[in-house]
């Protein structure tokens, strides 16, 4: 284990490394830093680098019981605090993340690999929004009144649901944390979240500063593997809720687990968003947005990435060249450093993943896949897990790079004739999370957004998930929605009926 446990700075910081050793070998359970009952710990990696930053709490279910137990101690005082007074404490919570954007920012370049000008930064601002817009909504938890009978009050009140579990993944973990936790605490629940083996410490450093705010044993954070971890905090009895992101396979586990035990479940899985572009389209907004849209500048390890674009014949040719030649100009290097845009892929693993679908798509005949951008030259980087994004075009549909969700710089680029036929293309998928019409033309823009099979369907733009607009998809991308109102009360809440006779 790396020394200076638990001595982490009260001031922002930026020196990620010191910040990172610091927040070594521990969880956060009842408002202090523990170690993993069994003494076990892993590595974290840098993976521009290859170096070892830090290494975590290896947490099991003795530290699932802990956390649990403590989460549901708290839980009954919390929820009796008046719900404005919560959501004041969220928002003040926010204040502490926007004072500490720049430090969360560069933790997480280190341990994801994610540029620090075009994702890491954002992300950080992104977390401060979401918490500031949950802690807005204190009052906003109503019930009804219900017409029953002339002298028969009937009315509905939302209640909190418990002890929530939050199970999270690596490429933006601490927005899609801030999603689940703040409607989560705000509608009265308390949580433990289970952190992604890959990037666990800027998650534990915010569930720290928040703990110098909220109530000990409101938010409890783990560290650890799936099976060994995370499956323990879905099974535990006092576990009242899940809420999941990450792969549509883990899913289908932590569904079934929670249909044994009857509890709900909200479920953020995988994507193949399409992107359409009509002739009549603004090109040059279009191609710019074709580049936000893949998240190119996140290695495209994105649920919404636009890894199938159909093109209309017309400009095919010059969209592919456009796009292209706007792919090469990006700079591929240090993700701590404010010139780089593309990052690297998060970790081995991941790499190899995609590596053999590019490998697969290179060896398909017909196929052209043109890399893009050059391999940052820097010595110091060459362990880093850099891929040259990659622009495939002439694959069949069935090809597994069109159909499986690679969540690397890869996408697929199709021309179409016929809008029926890009219709349909679009909707020959087992994902439907989110998708883009491109065009001037707004009668065919609307016939789209209403016939594509997708949670989100934007009409000339492409952005990432944003407070206050309900986000989730269908089929296998998932269950629910997050990010709105209403997904605080209906996936963070129940609602109880009072009934009064006053005859
Ligand atoms: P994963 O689905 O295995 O991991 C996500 C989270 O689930 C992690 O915290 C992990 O520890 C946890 N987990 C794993 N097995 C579990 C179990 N049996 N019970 C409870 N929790 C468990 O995703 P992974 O392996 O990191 O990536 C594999 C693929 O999943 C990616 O290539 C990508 O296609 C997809 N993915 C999608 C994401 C999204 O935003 N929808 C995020 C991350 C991955
Ligand atoms: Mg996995």
């Amino acid at each position: 284990m790396l020394d200076r446990p638990h001595q982490t700075p009260e001031a922002p910081t930026r020196d990620e490394r010191a910040l990172s050793r610091a927040l070594s070998g521990q969880h956060f359970i009842g408002g202090r830093f523990v170690p993993a009952r069994s003494g076990k710990t892993f590595a974290v990696h840098n993976p521009a680098t290859g170096e070892k930053v830090a290494e975590a709490a290896e947490g099991d279910a003795a530290d699932v019981d802990a956390a649990v137990t403590n989460a549901a101690t708290a839980q009954k005082a919390w929820a009796r605090m008046p719900s404005r007074k919560r959501g004041a404490l969220v928002a003040q919570c926010a204040g502490l993340i926007r004072a500490h954007v720049e430090e969360l920012a560069r933790l997480i370049a280190l341990e994801t690999g994610k540029a620090l000008r075009t994702e890491s930064r954002v992300e950080a601002n992104t977390v401060a929004d979401i918490l500031e817009f949950y802690g807005g909504l204190g009052s906003e938890l109503k019930g009804e009144s219900v017409p029953f009978a002339p002298d028969v009050l009937s009315v509905t009140v939302r209640e909190p649901l418990g002890v929530v579990g939050a199970i999270i993944p690596w490429n933006v973990p601490m927005l899609l944390m801030a999603l689940k936790i703040a409607p989560a605490l705000v509608a009265g629940n308390t949580v433990v979240v289970k952190s992604a083996e890959e990037a666990p410490l800027t998650v534990l450093r915010i569930c720290e500063l928040m703990g110098r705010i909220l109530p000990a044993g409101c938010f409890n954070m783990l560290s650890g593997f799936g099976p060994e971890c995370g499956a323990p905090l879905v099974s535990h009895p006092k576990v009242r809720k899940i809420t999941f992101t990450g792969s549509a396979e883990v899913g289908r586990i932590v569904s079934k687990t929670a249909a044994d035990k009857l509890i709900p479940v909200t479920l953020e899985l995988g994507g193949k968003s399409p992107m359409i572009v009509f002739a009549d389209c603004d090109f040059a907004k279009t191609v710019a947005g074709a580049i936000t849209s893949m998240r190119f500048t996140r290695q495209g390890q994105s649920c919404t990435a636009a890894s199938r674009i159909y093109v209309e014949r017309p400009i095919f040719d010059a969209f592919v060249a456009a796009l292209a030649e706007k792919v090469d100009a990006m700079v591929m290097g240090d993700p701590l450093d404010e010139k780089t845009d593309i990052g690297t892929i998060i970790s081995r693993e991941q790499f190899d993943k995609v590596q053999r679908y590019i490998d697969e798509g290179l060896a398909t005949a017909g196929a052209t896949g043109r890399a893009c951008s050059a391999m940052p030259a820097d010595p110091a980087l060459k362990k880093g897990l850099f891929i040259c994004p990659h622009i495939f075009t002439g694959l069949g549909h069935d090809s597994r790079l069109v159909q499986e969700e690679i969540f690397g710089p890869v996408t697929c680029v199709f021309p179409f004739d016929d809008a029926e036929a890009v219709l349909q293309a679009a909707n020959d998928s087992e994902y439907g999370l989110a998708a883009s019409v491109w065009t001037n033309n707004l009668r065919v823009a609307m016939a789209f957004a209403h016939r594509l099979e997708a949670g989100l369907v934007q009409i000339n733009q492409n952005l990432v998930v944003q407070a206050n607009l309900s986000y989730g998809g269908v089929k296998s991308s998932g269950l629910g929605k997050e990010a709105s109102l209403e997904a605080m009360l209906e996936h963070f809440m129940h609602k109880k009926t009072i009934m009064v006779n006053y005859q």
